[in-house]
């Protein structure tokens, strides 16, 4: 049984009884509908010892805090990924303790699996025919994957400009893909027609972002529940989000709370927003302490961080709110900086991210340049994609190795002549 006690939006403060399986809120303010969870009874079952008994990975090892019944699951198997101690990382930054929360071995190979595997499981319990989703990106593919496995129909509605790359792999999960036209300036044109297809078609969207659905949310607080128990409880000093629509960072922060309500933790990681320096309105609204009501979206995002392009972050409201209330910040990081991110990440831990999946890295660079990150804290970095999303994107950084003679001399005076490739 789920031990929601029901839902409350976000702007205006309306309640929902969990039975009547709210999306949206009936104001149309585009307030988030939080789920509330009975904690005195969760802390009858979850507790440190009680986690120790259950077997490790998956969003329903925290079946407690989850808004959906776990019979519901669609098993594909999301989470339970490594925490890597970074030493050379660390090494070469100068910082004492540095970890990779590695999302990359997820089944579509990111975060959002966590998010999706709650998303279609509710839709499950709905009996629901249709998921719709406004994403070309990594969301889209655990979406359709997901419901591949769950017999569900999905839809993807993704930019006209989307790569050929990334719609190929919802194409092979099933999905229905629309290429959608952008024909005003400053709104998006998916997401328009995703809400227009819910009211008209009764399609179910679910989208990575909560105020269009608010159950998948639910999914990425498991990263924090899993690194807490991978420190042994500890609290690290920061936690290094790359950041689009703010729902992950929502989803952390309402698992910061969880915990502590629960009484498991004391303290607060400080988080951090890592947003690219072309797309950073969260971040910029950070900086400047301007209020999540003055942040506009951004005309032309661009950045090689193709996953934090989201032009206007959704969450915004809940993720300003996590940063503020943990003592953390927000910071913006060039595409060049990014990139750094992405070699270093592999040429010392063997960690193969995207650009978006490496930006917190590149996060974390900067902040200890800037003196706010000291170098004695104890930080933990989510890799949030796999490289192997993006290929291209590194096939252009290195020169095409030597052919040579099989002889050991032309071996020994090639690796002579020739620099390390990084
Ligand atoms: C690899 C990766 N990292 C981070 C994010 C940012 O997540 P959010 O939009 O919840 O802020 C995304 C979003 O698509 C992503 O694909
Ligand atoms: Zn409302």
């Amino acid at each position: 049984m789920a031990y929601v006690t029901g839902l409350r939006c976000s702007r205006c403060g309306r309640r929902y009884e969990p039975g009547d399986n709210p999306l949206m809120c009936v104001e149309g303010d585009l307030g988030r509908l939080d789920i509330e969870y009975d904690y005195d009874l969760a802390a009858e079952s979850f507790s440190r010892e009680s986690l120790r008994e259950r077997p490790w990975g998956g969003v329903w090892r925290y079946w407690e805090l989850m808004p959906v019944d776990r019979r519901f699951d669609v098993g594909l198997g999301e989470g339970g990924t490594p925490l890597i101690h970074a030493g050379r990382l660390a090494e070469e930054l100068g910082v004492k303790t540095l970890h990779l929360k590695d999302e990359t071995g997820n089944p579509t190979h990111s975060f959002k699996d966590r998010a999706m595997a709650v998303g279609v499981a509710k839709a499950r319990e709905m009996n629901v025919r249709t998921a719709v989703i406004a994403s070309s990106g990594n969301a889209a593919a655990a979406l359709s994957a997901y419901s591949a496995k769950a017999g569900i129909e999905s839809v993807a509605l993704v930019p006209e400009d989307a790569s050929m790359g990334k719609i190929a792999q919802l194409l092979l999960y099933g999905a229905r893909v629309m290429r959608v036209r952008q024909t005003e300036e400053g709104v998006d044109p998916t997401v328009k027609l995703m809400l227009e297809a819910h009211r008209r078609l009764g399609w179910y969207p679910c989208p990575s972002f909560g105020p269009f659905n608010p159950y998948q949310v639910e999914g990425p607080k498991t990263m924090l529940y899993e690194i807490l128990e991978q420190l042994g409880w500890r609290v690290p000093d920061f936690i290094l989000v790359p950041t689009g629509s703010g729902c992950l960072l929502t989803g952390l922060w309402k698992a910061c709370r969880d915990m502590r309500r629960l009484g498991l933790i004391d303290d607060y990681p400080g988080l951090v927003a890592v947003q690219p320096e072309g797309n950073q309105p969260l971040v910029k609204a950070i900086r400047e302490g301007k209020s999540f009501g003055e942040i506009r979206p951004t005309p032309y995002p661009k950045s090689v961080a193709s996953g934090l392009l989201d032009p206007f972050p959704w969450d915004g409201d809940a993720a300003m709110e996590g940063v503020r209330e943990t003592g953390g910040m927000g910071v913006a990081v060039s595409d060049d900086e990014i990139m750094w991110a992405v070699k270093s990440m592999a040429s010392r831990e063997g960690v193969f991210a995207e650009p978006s999946g490496a930006a917190g890295l590149a996060g974390l660079r900067k902040l200890l340049d800037e003196g706010f990150i000291s170098r004695s804290d104890e930080a933990v970095v989510l890799v949030t994609g796999s490289g192997l999303k993006e290929p291209e994107k590194v096939a252009g950084l290195f020169e095409k190795p030597p052919v040579i003679e099989p002889e050991i001399s032309q071996l020994q005076s090639h690796l002579s002549s020739t620099k390390r490739p990084l």
